[in-house]
């Protein structure tokens, strides 16, 4: 039996910031059903301390590497099967964000070093390190350049890709974070433009990078998605693979997910009803069950296709919809969708901010999920708005195209819709058709929702890819 230990910046049910959390949250969990032994590394930030006041002492480590020279205590906690190691050190974490301070180089350095000196020193005995995103995208470098004690030579390395818009790149002095000579900025291994990228070394140092969807898989080979990490990827070869993510289904499940007005299943779905009508009395919304009500829940940026959104504002309130907006972000994007409920009274609402709680209500009170991002590496939320039968509607990109399979009339299977080219017109077209289906084509919504409903998407499936994987290795 393998044990894999997850070394992640966020991870459920400790801390979220996006799909990255609902991953680490449930994967670790679906490869122990598979027989494995899975852990979780995560940073202890101040929300999980305050949070999670029970966690155990396990020990304390020294972490030294070049400017760094700090104490750590490593806490830990068992969720289901699975252990979860915290990093803390208060000067990096205690803080009220997850990133986007300026010694992000320095904190996640810091990270990496701790975790690799955790190691000899825990109850879990890893075989593979599995890094994910830039914010641990050195541990394979370090573990295989800096940590020279032989027992460091066993572990394996998978790096996995969750968005490659996010790399990590530091300026060039961040270097003095390691112990790791010029070489490896020298040699362009880690160098990046005239910084430092930690996705890079993460790259070039696992020995397998995966990414959360085929498609993605693929599209990141090309200029237009690669983000400029196009060549790098495409040196891997076959050792880069597209695994398509799950989610917790026991977690979300419309038969017994307590934050619901009423629970319904796939067989009576009838308090579905019950939901969306407590959802627009609760928003203001005028309450009606036969208008399509459309739901989006969401990070506020432009990978979202918010662009597609804001410029057709006022086409898609021209439809007999409304609308409900779950999110934060960016300042504009937040700003203009500030206006839409004096615009549009009674049809439109705004909820800006982070609500775990609407989010569920949104997912099941909704006829319709809109997600038209301009590049998706895989996606949750239209994996949760198919279980809950809110029908997605997604452009075709990374994993909204390999999860969502279009409605067909003429033969009535599907699970969605979706839009090809990352266009504002092509949006509306597609939008004009689901419209036309829900309120002329009843049975044909009905098997929509069904099927949606009923598409598998645990993680059973790629939990078995992964350890295949695990196994080659
Ligand atoms: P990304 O990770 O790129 O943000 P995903 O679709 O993979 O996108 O995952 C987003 C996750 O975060 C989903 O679980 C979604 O429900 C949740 N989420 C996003 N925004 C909010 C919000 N404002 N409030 C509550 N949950 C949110
Ligand atoms: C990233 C991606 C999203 C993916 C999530 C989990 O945040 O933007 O598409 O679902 O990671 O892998």
């Amino acid at each position: 039996m393998k044990n894999i230990l997850f070394v992640s910046g966020e991870g459920l049910p400790f801390i979220k910031s996006g799909g990255l959390a609902d991953v680490i949250g449930s994967l670790p969990e679906a490869l122990t059903k598979q027989g494995l032994g899975a852990a979780v590394v995560l940073p202890m930030y101040k929300k999980i301390i305050e949070k999670y006041p029970d966690l155990k002492e396990e020990c304390t480590i020294r972490v030294k590497s070049g400017i760094i020279d700090k104490q750590s205590v490593v806490y830990s906690g068992k969720v289901e099967n699975v252990d979860f190691y915290f990093i803390r050190q208060d000067d990096y974490f205690y803080r009220d964000g997850l990133y986007g301070y300026a010694d992000d180089g320095e904190r996640f350095a810091f990270f990496c070093h701790a975790v690799l000196d955790m190691l000899p020193h825990i109850k879990f005995k890893p075989d593979v390190i599995h890094t994910n995103d830039w914010h641990t995208g050195m541990v394979p470098i370090l573990c295989k350049q800096e940590y020279t004690d032989a027992s460091y030579k066993k572990y394996k390395h998978v790096y996995t890709i969750h968005n490659l818009l996010f790399q990590g790149n530091f300026p060039k002095e961040t270097m003095r974070c390691f112990n790791l000579s010029d070489h490896y900025y020298n040699n362009g291994d880690i160098k990046f433009d005239n910084g430092i990228s930690f996705m890079k070394a993460g790259i070039i140092y696992a020995d397998k990078v995966t990414t959360v969807s085929q498609t993605y898989a693929k599209e990141i080979l090309t200029s237009e998605y690669g983000e400029r990490m196009e060549k790098v990827l495409a040196e891997k070869g076959n050792n880069l693979v597209g695994i398509v993510n799950g989610i917790d289904v026991v977690n979300w499940n419309p038969a017994t997910d307590p934050a619901l007005y009423k629970n319904y299943t796939t067989t009576d779905i009838r308090n579905k009803k019950a939901c969306k009508r407590s959802l627009q009395y609760q928003l203001g919304l005028r309450v009606a069950d036969d208008v399509l009500l459309i739901g989006i829940v969401t990070r506020l940026t432009w990978q979202k296709g918010m662009h597609l959104i804001l410029d057709k504002l006022s086409n898609i309130m021209n439809q007999d919809v409304q609308l409900v907006i779950l999110g934060s972000g960016d300042n504009y994007i937040e700003n203009e969708l500030k206006k839409i409920e004096s615009t549009y009274p009674h049809r439109a609402v705004f909820y800006c901010g982070y609500n775990e709680e609407l989010s569920h209500r949104i997912y099941a009170g909704c006829d319709l999920f809109l997600m038209p991002s301009l590049f998706e590496p895989c996606g949750i939320s239209q994996l949760i708005s198919m279980r809950y039968g809110t029908i997605p509607l997604v452009r075709e990109t990374g994993g909204l195209k390999d999860t969502v399979k279009p409605f067909n009339e003429y033969d009535g299977t599907g699970t969605g819709f979706s839009f090809r080219y990352f266009k504002g017109d092509e949006m509306m077209h597609i939008l004009a058709y689901a419209i036309k289906v829900y309120y002329y084509n009843k049975p044909g919504w009905r098997k929509l929702i069904r099927q949606a409903m009923t598409l598998d998407v645990s993680w059973d499936n790629s939990a078995r890819e992964y350890k295949n994987l695990y196994e080659s290795m």
